[in-house]
Parts: C-alpha cells; sequence; structure tokens
C-alpha cells in the first residue's frame, strides 16, 4: 500500500436488509491513513450498517469494498483486514463473550498468534491505559452498561489495529469516562471513523465530519456551521428555532 492509497475504499455500494427499503444507495467513500472522521446522522440512515459493511459482516447487494489497496472478494479477505481494522460495536453485548474480562481483552492478541505471556501483558497495559487496571477478573456479564463499554474498547485496541470503527463510544458513559475516551483519542496516533450524536466529541476528536443522507454519505459544511451555533444537526434541511 503508498501512503496515496486509500485504507479503506468503497465503490458504489448499495445495500438493503429486504428489497423495499434499500439503506444505502450507490455510495462511494474513501478514507486514508492518518484520516480523523465523524459520522453524524440521524437514528435509522445506515450508520452501523455501513461499518458492518466495511467490515464484511455485511455483504453489498452492489459495489466493491477494498482494503489497503486489496479487493474483498471473500470472507478470507475480510478475516486477514478485520486484524487490522478494530470495530467496537454499538452494542457492547455484540463485543464481549467470554466470562472474566481478562479474557475477553486477550481473545484477540491470542487469536492473532501471540503466546499467552504476550496476550496477557498486551491486555493487561490495555486495561491500564485505559483505567481499568482493577477489571481483569471481573465477570464480564455483571459489568454495568458502561463498564462493558469501557472493556469492549479495551478488546478492541489490545490487537493494536491500525484502523478503528466506533459504533458510539460514549453511549452510557458519564463525564469522567468520556473524557477518558475523548483524551486516549486525541493522544492515540491512529486513523479512525467515529460514530457518535455527541457534536462536543466530534469536535474535539475528528477533523471531517461526514453525514449521511439517502443513503449516500455527505461532507456537510452546514452540519460546522450548526455544530458551532446550536449543537445539532440539519444537513440542508430548512429549519427554525
Ligand atoms: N438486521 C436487520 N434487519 C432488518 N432491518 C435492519 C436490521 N438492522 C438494521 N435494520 C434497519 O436498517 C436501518 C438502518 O439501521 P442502522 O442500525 O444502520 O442505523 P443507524 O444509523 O446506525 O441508527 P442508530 O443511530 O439508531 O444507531 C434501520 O431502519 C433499521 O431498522
Ligand atoms: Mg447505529
Amino acid at each position: 500500500m503508498t501512503e496515496s492509497q486509500p485504507i479503506i475504499k468503497m465503490n458504489g455500494i448499495s445495500f438493503a436488509y429486504s428489497e423495499n427499503s434499500p439503506i444505502l444507495k450507490d455510495l462511494d467513500f474513501e478514507f486514508f491513513k492518518n484520516n480523523k472522521i465523524g459520522l453524524i446522522a440521524p437514528n435509522g440512515s445506515g450508520k452501523t450498517t455501513l461499518f458492518h459493511l466495511m467490515m464484511g459482516l455485511l455483504k453489498p447487494t452492489a459495489g466493491s469494498i477494498e482494503f489497503f489497496g486489496k479487493p474483498m472478494t471473500c470472507e478470507q479477505d475480510f478475516a486477514d483486514i478485520r486484524y487490522r481494522t478494530g470495530l467496537l460495536f454499538q452494542d457492547a453485548d455484540d463485543q464481549l463473550f467470554c466470562p472474566t474480562v481478562l479474557e475477553d481483552v486477550s481473545f484477540g492478541p491470542l487469536n492473532m498468534g501471540k503466546s499467552r505471556k504476550e496476550a496477557i501483558e498486551i491486555s493487561r497495559r490495555t486495561l491500564d491505559f485505559l483505567g481499568l487496571s482493577d477489571f481483569e477478573n471481573r465477570i464480564t456479564f455483571k459489568l454495568s452498561g458502561g463498564e462493558k463499554k469501557l472493556v469492549s474498547l479495551a478488546t478492541v485496541l489490545s490487537m493494536e489495529p491500525e484502523v478503528l470503527l466506533l459504533d458510539e463510544p460514549l453511549t452510557g458513559l458519564d463525564t469522567k469516562t468520556r473524557a477518558t475516551i475523548t483524551s486516549v483519542l486525541t493522544e492515540m496516533n491512529i486513523s479512525y471513523i467515529i460514530i457518535s450524536h455527541n457534536i462536543e466529541f466530534m469536535k474535539t476528536t475528528t477533523d471531517q465530519i461526514l453525514t449521511l443522507r439517502d443513503g449516500k454519505l455527505y461532507d456537510d459544511a452546514q452540519v460546522h456551521v450548526h455544530i458551532h451555533d446550536h449543537a445539532h444537526v440539519h444537513g440542508n434541511m430548512p429549519h427554525k428555532h
């Protein structure tokens, strides 16, 4: 992959869960190294669907996806890129499946071929980085919603991915924990796309904000204008206050 080559390139992507209601329509997208992109769009507009298509968890009805310059043509292609691309699921219960936190966080590194000792070292380092040092023996399913979200982030970061796809990383987190996530992201030298409805967070952590409208992505300058004025998003829709 050359520096000028996109990490992710989506070309003419269309997707529908059922025939009558297409969610994405002929969508194009390019994502480059060091890009920090925010995606703000209404509930149900297809943001999570877009992430799942990027990860190969859903198959587009039309169009093509390339990762690191390689066309994704089969499940094995996606299996390879999932080591390099960390998806934080919107729902932490989709992410966590081991009995204890340490097992969940070390699952990724172990699966990537690290030794047990190395995997545990990376996992402890990651938990420490997120202020979760005391969590390693906690029972995953007994964690609170916010704790699950943080541990989910630890499972993603422990794989040391090159790209992060974060689907509503702040949901359910208190003010202090939101601040921790914000500083973690601004400190890390990593490319990412964040889905969030929290505009202040997006302003701090991303360089460009996109929106999803009628199944396509737009770099919506008006989103920025409104961010400063009213802290909500209207895109091109006329509106009053
Ligand atoms: N498994 C599914 N089967 C059928 N329809 C689905 C499925 N998952 C999502 N949808 C529908 O697809 C549309 C887009 O859903 P998606 O989860 O991508 O939206 P979103 O933009 O992430 O919304 P939110 O902000 O609420 O998370 C919604 O109308 C949703 O009902
Ligand atoms: Mg969603």
